[in-house]
This record gives structure tokens, sequence and C-alpha cells, in this order.
């Protein structure tokens, strides 16, 4: 008897019984290679162009500056249970100014993993985690530089409302990438004419993928709720509808000033 003829289907009912019991588990629901299916499976509504776009994209580095209440963290809980699910072993982190916030997204990943009824259970080292059963792992890690070291080999970084992440929180997390050649996923509002979300979105070297995604021209709210929004909200309503980096406070000139002061022909001064 050869050793495959051992685990094919018996005449005998003890050999029958024998082999329902060393054969492998069934195999996890398989996952569309197109992480569409899965929105259409898990959601409710029709994804938008931008949004399958961002969905489907293979870029290593991802600079998305919406609206608030497009659907980033819709969208990017998709991206992020999508390679979860089709890369075993595949390691996520979650960034976000708070842990409240990180932690938010790491619930709606945990939404979508309960209806397909996939079983999580904690890395056991970080509280917020999830272990999948293919070894997959997803961690949502605190705004804070001394505390998010120890992570590599990372798949993805996901930082939501990036432009109010620290500058130092980012360089400790961007060193995670380096030995994988992880993504790199940005989402967030304007905030301010300095910090990484910025330059991400205006320096023209860097290989940053951009989206800009205007409140006026993605339709996703009503022509009646903006006009509120804009008598409400007065000057924040550019940065926070109309993709505008507006000044902070602290900054006296306003950024293009300063770039049109520095003649790029007068390298000493750049
Ligand atoms: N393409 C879409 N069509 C309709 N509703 C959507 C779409 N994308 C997101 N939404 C809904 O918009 C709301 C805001 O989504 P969310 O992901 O929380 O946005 P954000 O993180 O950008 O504030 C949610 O109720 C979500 O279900
Ligand atoms: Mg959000």
């Amino acid at each position: 008897m050869s050793l495959w003829s051992f685990f094919e289907p018996a005449d005998d009912p003890a050999d029958a019984v024998l082999g329902s019991l060393i054969r492998a588990p069934d195999p996890e629901p398989a996952i569309s290679a197109d992480p569409a299916d899965l929105a259409h499976q898990l959601l409710s509504f029709p994804l938008d162009p931008v949004q399958l776009e961002i969905l489907r994209s293979p870029a290593q580095y991802i600079a998305l500056c919406c609206h608030r209440q497009w659907g980033k963290t819709q969208c990017s809980a998709l991206k992020a249970v999508h390679l979860a699910l089709r890369q075993p072993g595949a390691e996520i982190i979650l960034v976000a100014p708070s842990l409240r916030q990180s932690g938010a997204l790491l619930r709606a990943m945990f939404g979508f993993l309960n209806t397909l009824k996939i079983n999580v259970k904690s890395d056991g080292l970080n509280r917020l985690s999830m272990l999948l059963p293919n070894g997959s792992r997803i961690v949502a890690i605190p705004n804070a530089s001394d505390t998010v070291r120890g992570f590599s080999n990372v798949s993805l970084v996901i930082i939501d409302e990036a432009a109010y992440v620290r500058d130092e929180t980012y360089r400790a997390v961007f060193p995670f990438l380096a030995a994988s050649r992880g993504k790199l996923l940005l989402l967030s509002t304007p905030h301010g004419q300095h910090g990484f979300f910025y330059r991400a979105v205006h320096e023209p070297e860097n290989n940053f993928v951009r989206y800009l995604v205007r409140a006026s021209e993605s339709g996703r709210l009503t022509p009646e709720f903006l006009a509120m929004a804009r008598l409400e909200l007065g000057d924040s309503y550019a940065q926070e509808f109309e993709c505008s980096f507006t000044m902070g406070e602290e900054q006296i000139f306003d950024r293009s000033l300063i770039d049109q002061a520095l003649d790029p022909i007068i390298q000493a001064f750049r």
C-alpha cells in the first residue's frame, strides 16, 4: 500500500473513520485575488472609483488626502483584511493620533473578519492585536516613538489621520518596512503646512502615489450638508472638506511664499 493510497477513500468502514480523522481540516474559505470581491461581500454600498483604485493599487507608498466622512476607515480596513487573508503570516501595523483611533480601525477589521466567520485571538503581546488562523497579525499601536519599536518584516503600515500623527512616531515606524519592502498607506484630512503627511502630498520627488478627494467633487455628501458645514465651520471648512492645507496658527508665512522665496538656482540656500 503506497502512502498516497492510504489517504484515498477506503472501502472498509473502519478505514473510512480513520481517514476522516487524519485528513487535514477544511481549508479556510478561498479569498479572491481581487479585493473588490471582498468589498462586495462585506459592504452594504458599492465602492466609488477612487476607493476601488486604492483597494486594488499595488503601489508601495500611497498618500490619500480626503475630506471627512469619505470612507477612509472602511476602505483601509478592507485593504488590510484582504492582505491579511491572502498573505499568511502578514504583519500589519495600524497607527493613528491616539490608541483609541488606531483601535477603532482595528475594530472595523474585526467586524469584517467576524462577518467572514474567521476567528481571531490576541497575539498575547499587544493589547490591541488580532492573530488570524493563517498566522497573519494586525496590531494597533499608539502615537509614541519610544514604545513602538520592535516590529520588523511588516507587510503594511496604515497611518490614519496622518496629519495629526507626530513626525517622531513616523520616524520610528517607517523602518518597520525596510526588510520586507512593505507598503505604507497614509490617510488624512490636511492639518497645517508641515509634517510628514504634508510632505508626502506635496514633495514632487518622493515616491508616493497621491490622491486628493474634495467633498465638492466626490459626491459623497449632499450639497445641502456642505452648504451648512461651510457656514458652521467657517475657516476650517476648507481644511476639513476641501483638502486645503491652510496655515497653522503657529505659522507666520504661507508655505507657498517660503517656497517661492527659495530660488532653486541658489543651491546653497536649499
Ligand atoms: N462608497 C461609499 N458609498 C456610500 N457610503 C460610503 C461609501 N464609503 C463609505 N461610506 C460610508 O461613509 C461613512 C464614513 O465612512 P468612514 O470610513 O468612517 O469615513 P472616514 O474614515 O473617511 O471619516 C460610513 O457610514 C461609511 O459606511
Ligand atoms: Mg475614519
